[in-house]
């Protein structure tokens, strides 16, 4: 009787991964969920206090959260809200897989993050990075008015006008490194980077060609930082 119970127990546990084989993407583990407190905590993190955290994050993200390296995001000026929310997704081990990351975070109270997340949001973002190339029409088409052909919504749509971060925790995009973007739009696409609870940033980058995909890096990276949507 026992072992029965353990057979069946086995085979629903290896039966999806059987059906669905190698060929089927599983999504990536589901993102933070927000509560009322986190967001309140999130609203009024200490800036002073999270700048003292900060120290331990500046010889990778500068001391004006400008990412010293290409792979290195910016942080400065992002929406606290989401930074709160990546700095969990890496915690947790699975939304985002990075084992620097990880390590950095994992002694990070709810508490110390939401106050780091209020001193990067604090900061100037980047300016615009004129060295790179500029971009064809379709691609600001892409940004501004989507492709409905292809089911793609405008990235202006969700992310402002100027890429500077929309409702929630939609991240501003305007002024980040363009090869940070890429493989970041990538991770994305191979489902390897927790989606937000619509799924939006998976089903739109599997659509996307590879030269679109560096357009838009580009197109960004190109537009600089733009005001903040909220605080
Ligand atoms: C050793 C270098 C290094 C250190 C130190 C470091 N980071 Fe990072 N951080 C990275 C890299 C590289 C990435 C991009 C990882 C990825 O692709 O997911 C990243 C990503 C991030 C992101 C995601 C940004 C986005 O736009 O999604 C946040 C937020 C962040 N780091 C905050 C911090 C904080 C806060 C600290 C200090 C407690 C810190 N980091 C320390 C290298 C570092
Ligand atoms: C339906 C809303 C929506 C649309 C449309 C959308 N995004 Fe996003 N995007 C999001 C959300 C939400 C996130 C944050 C996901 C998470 O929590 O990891 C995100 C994350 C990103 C990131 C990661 C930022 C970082 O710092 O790591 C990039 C880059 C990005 N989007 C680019 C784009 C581009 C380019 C387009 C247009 C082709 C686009 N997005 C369209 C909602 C959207």
């Amino acid at each position: 009787m026992a072992a029965r119970h353990v057979i069946t127990g086995l085979l629903i546990i290896v039966c999806p991964i059987s059906v669905y084989g190698e060929s089927v993407k599983m999504p990536p583990k589901a993102s933070l969920l927000w509560t009322a407190d986190q967001q309140r905590m999130v609203k009024s993190g200490d800036v002073s206090r999270g700048k003292e955290l900060a120290e331990r994050c500046s010889h990778c993200h500068g001391e004006n959260g400008i990412g010293v390296e290409p792979e290195v995001p910016n942080l400065a000026g992002q929406l606290a809200a989401y930074t709160y929310k990546q700095l969990q997704h890496y915690k947790a081990k699975g939304p985002r897989n990075h084992n620097p990351m990880r390590r950095r975070v994992s002694r990070l109270s709810d508490q110390d993050m939401a106050d780091v997340s209020a001193w990067y949001a604090s900061l100037e973002p980047a300016a615009p990075d004129l060295s790179q190339p500029s971009v064809p029409e379709e691609i600001a088409k892409l940004v501004k008015t989507g492709d409905q052909k292809r089911g793609l919504i405008a990235c202006a749509a969700c992310h402002g006008e100027r890429g500077e971060g929309g409702p929630i925790d939609t991240p501003a995009i305007g002024g980040q490194k363009l090869e940070y973007f890429i493989t970041t739009m990538q991770l994305f696409s191979q489902f390897e980077r927790a989606r937000d609870v619509y799924n939006s940033m998976c089903n739109l980058t599997t659509r996307l060609k590879d030269e679109e995909l560096r357009g838009l890096a580009s197109y960004y990276a190109r537009l600089g930082g733009g005001k903040l949507a909220t605080k």
